[in-house]
C-alpha cells in the first residue's frame, strides 16, 4: 500500500502542539477583538492580478512563490500568500468604507508561499492578522503595534524586539529612490541584484548576505530623506508609543518584502529562533486601497507568523494552558456503558470537560487510561452502582474514593473543580 506524507514544505499540527497553536491564535486575536476589530474571513484563493498588483509585482512572493494555477473556467487563481490584499479587496467590494472609518478587521488563516522550507519557513504558513482602513493617523499605527505587543504579553513571551521604520511617502519617496538608485549603480553588485535594483531599488536594502551588506554600509537611507509630514507622522507613532510603554529599536534598512508599505513599517524578531526571526511584521500602505479599485484612503495593518510564534513560546519554555485534557474521566463497566454515556453527557453540559473510557477494557486497563488522560477525576459506574443508583468518585491524585449518587455526581464535581 502506498503511504502518504504531508507534502514538502508543510506539516501536520498534533496534539499537545495543537493546543498552543490553538492558544497562539486564541491569545493573538483576542488583542485585536479588545481593541475593536471585527473578524473577517476571505477566500483561500483570489484572481492572481490582485497579488500581483496589490503585493507588488517586484517582490519574491508575486515573483517567485505563488502557488498560480488556472482553473476549469479558465481564470488565472492563486493561493493566497499573504492576507492583507484579499481584505483590502472585501472592503473595497462590499463597500466598508462607506461606513465608520477606520473600519478595524482581524483574520487568520493559512497562507501559500513556495519557499525553500527550513525551521520557521513553510509553504504552508498561518498568520493572524489584523488591518485598519480609512484613516491616515499615527496613533492608528500605535494602536496596531500595541495590539501586537498585547498580544505577545498575554502569551509570556519576553525575547521580543520591535523593530521599526518609516518608508516615506509618495511625496517623498521618488526622490530618495532615485538616490539609492545611483548609489547602488556605482556599488559592485551581482546581475541578480542590479536586476532587483532596477525594479525597486529598496528591496535591494534588504538584502541578507554579509557582503551585500558590506557594499550598502554607506547608503542613502530613507530616514534621512523623510518630508515633513512623514516626520511628523514617524515623532507621532513613536510618542505614542512610548506613552504605551513599548520599547523598539530604530532599523534604517527596514523595508520589508511587500511592495505596499508606506510611512511605518516594523517588525518583530525573536532572538532565540536564528535565520527566520522575523515573527510577525506590517506597516501602514497610502496606495494600496486605490490600487485594488477602492477609494484614495490609507491602511495600516500586521501579519504575525503563527507557526513561529509556536518556535518562540517552545524557545522560551512557555507551558501551554492544557485545554485539551478533560478534568473528569468516567468509567463504566459491564452493562453499566448506557448510564455512564448518560452521565458524560451531562456533566459536558454542566460545562465539566470530560472524557469516557471505550472499548470495553475492564476495570485495570480502563483506570490506566483514566491515569493517563491527566484528569483530576474519575466516576466510575460498575453493574452493582447502577442498582444503587450511585457511581464511585475517585480522586486520581490522592487516590480517594467514595460514592455518590448519580444526581449529585455533576454538582459535586463542579465543587470539587471549582
Ligand atoms: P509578511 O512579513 O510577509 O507580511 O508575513 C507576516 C509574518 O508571517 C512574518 O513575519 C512571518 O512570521 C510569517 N511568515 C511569512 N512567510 C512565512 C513562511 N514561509 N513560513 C512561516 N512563517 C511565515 C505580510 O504577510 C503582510 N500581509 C502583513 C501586513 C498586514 N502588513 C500590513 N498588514
Amino acid at each position: 500500500m502506498t503511504r502518504f506524507n504531508a507534502p514538502k514544505g508543510t506539516y501536520d499540527v498534533l496534539p499537545p502542539t495543537s493546543t498552543t497553536f490553538l492558544n497562539v491564535v486564541d491569545t493573538l486575536s483576542a488583542a485585536a477583538r479588545h481593541a475593536g476589530y471585527g473578524y473577517v474571513q476571505t477566500p483561500i484563493f483570489e484572481d492572481t492580478a490582485l497579488y500581483e498588483r496589490g503585493v507588488g509585482a517586484s517582490t519574491d512572493v508575486v515573483t517567485k512563490e505563488m502557488y498560480t494555477f488556472t482553473d476549469k473556467g479558465g481564470r488565472s487563481l492563486s493561493l493566497r500568500p499573504e492576507g492583507t490584499a484579499g481584505v483590502i479587496r472585501a472592503i473595497v467590494e462590499h463597500n466598508l468604507l462607506s461606513g465608520q472609518r477606520p473600519v478595524k478587521l482581524w483574520y487568520t488563516g493559512p497562507n501559500f508561499r513556495y519557499e525553500q522550507p527550513q525551521s520557521g519557513r513553510y509553504r504552508q504558513h498561518v498568520q493572524v492578522g489584523i488591518e485598519a482602513v480609512g484613516v491616515d493617523d499615527p496613533a492608528l499605527d500605535a494602536e496596531v503595534i500595541a495590539v501586537a505587543v498585547a498580544g505577545q504579553r498575554a502569551l509570556g513571551l519576553s525575547q521580543v524586539r520591535l523593530l521599526l521604520n518609516s518608508l516615506g511617502d509618495a511625496n517623498c519617496r521618488p526622490a530618495y529612490r532615485e538616490r539609492l538608485r545611483e548609489f547602488l549603480a556605482g556599488c559592485e553588485l551581482d546581475e541578480a541584484t542590479r536586476a532587483r535594483a532596477a525594479l525597486n531599488p529598496l528591496r535591494v536594502l534588504d538584502d541578507k548576505r554579509p557582503e551585500v551588506a558590506e557594499r550598502l554600509r554607506e547608503a542613502p537611507l530613507m530616514a534621512d530623506h523623510l518630508c515633513d509630514q512623514c516626520r511628523e507622522h514617524y515623532d507621532t507613532v513613536r510618542s505614542a508609543l512610548t506613552s504605551l510603554g513599548i520599547e523598539w529599536e530604530e532599523a534604517p534598512a527596514l523595508v520589508r518584502g511587500l511592495d505596499y508599505y508606506t510611512k511605518t513599517t516594523f517588525e518583530f524578531v525573536h532572538d532565540g529562533l536564528g535565520a527566520q526571526a522575523a515573527i510577525g511584521g506590517g506597516g501602514r500602505y497610502d496606495g494600496l486601497v486605490a490600487d485594488i479599485g477602492g477609494p484614495e484612503v490609507s491602511g495600516v495593518g500586521f501579519g504575525l507568523g503563527v507557526d513561529r510564534y509556536l518556535l518562540a513560546v517552545a524557545a522560551e519554555n512557555i507551558e501551554p494552558p492544557d485545554s485539551a485534557r478533560c478534568q473528569v474521566f468516567v468509567v463504566p463497566l459491564g452493562a453499566a456503558k448506557v448510564a455512564a454515556v448518560e452521565l458524560a453527557g451531562v456533566l459536558r453540559r454542566t460545562g465539566i470537560s470530560t472524557d469516557l473510557a471505550y472499548g470495553d477494557r475492564g476495570l485495570k486497563g480502563a483506570m490506566k487510561a483514566a491515569d493517563r488522560s491527566g484528569a483530576s477525576y474519575a466516576v466510575v459506574i460498575g453493574e452493582r452502582d447502577l442498582v444503587e443508583n450511585v457511581a464511585q468518585l475517585k480522586d486520581l491524585r490522592s487516590g480517594e474514593q467514595h460514592a455518590v449518587a448519580v444526581t449529585d455526581v455533576a454538582v459535586t464535581l463542579k465543587e470539587k473543580l471549582s
